[in-house]
């Protein structure tokens, strides 16, 4: 079945710390959110995409893959969810509530085709999201700035969301804007917006690969990861 993949595209990087925006370092032979708009544009039936860039880019519209005419633009906002909002109204004026969505951060330019297939068989609801590795604590903070640890949280149960998250674009559209109303904070991802309204989306196992890059440790690895996919010896 046909579905829309919104992009949120629209952040400035800051824990990157470079003057550019991360989306718009060079990662190989081009800026990251190009890797992360070619991938996009080999899932199987993509429509269209639609990408949330900041209000003062002046880079988006150089790039080729902006060419594709399933690519369109909007204005994002001060928060992710407000950037994937803008993007949700922006194509609810189009489509009918039914419609597939799947959200994916434009700083994971490496998600696994594979992954996508499973995403899109899974239930209406649902994300990537792979299981922690390492145990995990929860904090408790002291004076002076520091941490102590309050308690081990059982890892079986413990997993860390990435994207593309999916849901039906009416269902996502009502509640990330009544989420970002009433408690604008818990709202990190599309899924935290479906669970304050009661929702369980399902958690689909992802590969290690589609981290978020985030760090400047991640853009070696990133780098590292897309040269060995494009090497002869993996083709
Ligand atoms: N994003 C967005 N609009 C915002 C903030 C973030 O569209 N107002 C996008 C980013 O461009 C990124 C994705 O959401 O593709 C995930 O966010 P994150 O990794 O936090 O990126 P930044 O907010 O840019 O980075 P940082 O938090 O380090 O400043
Ligand atoms: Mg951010």
């Amino acid at each position: 079945a046909p579905y829309w993949v919104i992009v949120p595209a629209a952040g400035a990087g800051k824990r990157m710390g470079t003057a550019q925006p991360k989306q718009y370092l060079p990662l190989a032979d081009k800026p990251l959110i190009a890797h992360t708009l070619q991938n996009i544009l080999g899932w199987p039936n993509v429509t269209g995409i639609i990408v949330a860039i900041a209000a003062d880019d002046r880079q988006f519209q150089s790039l080729a893959e902006a060419a594709d005419p399933r690519v369109h633009t909007v204005t994002g906002g001060s928060e992710r969810a407000d950037s994937v909002l803008a993007a949700l109204d922006f194509l609810s004026a189009q489509q009918p509530p039914e419609t597939t969505v799947l959200v994916h951060d434009a700083a994971r330019p490496l998600v696994e085709h594979g992954d996508i297939v499973r995403l899109l068989e899974a239930a209406s609801m649902a994300l990537l999201a792979q299981p922690a590795s390492d145990t995990v604590k929860q904090a408790e903070p002291v004076a002076g700035g520091q941490s102590l640890v309050r308690q081990t949280l059982p890892r079986s149960e413990i997993w860390l969301a990435q994207t593309p998250q999916k849901a039906p674009l009416g269902r996502l559209r009502d509640c990330l804007a009544r989420g970002l109303k009433e408690n604008p904070a818990a709202i990190t991802d599309e899924a935290s917006a479906l669970e304050l309204a009661g929702h369980h989306p399902q958690l689909v196992p992802a590969c290690r690969s589609n981290f978020k890059v985030t760090h400047p440790a991640d853009l070696i690895l990133a780098e590292a990861l897309l040269r060995h996919r494009n090497s002869p010896a993996q083709q």
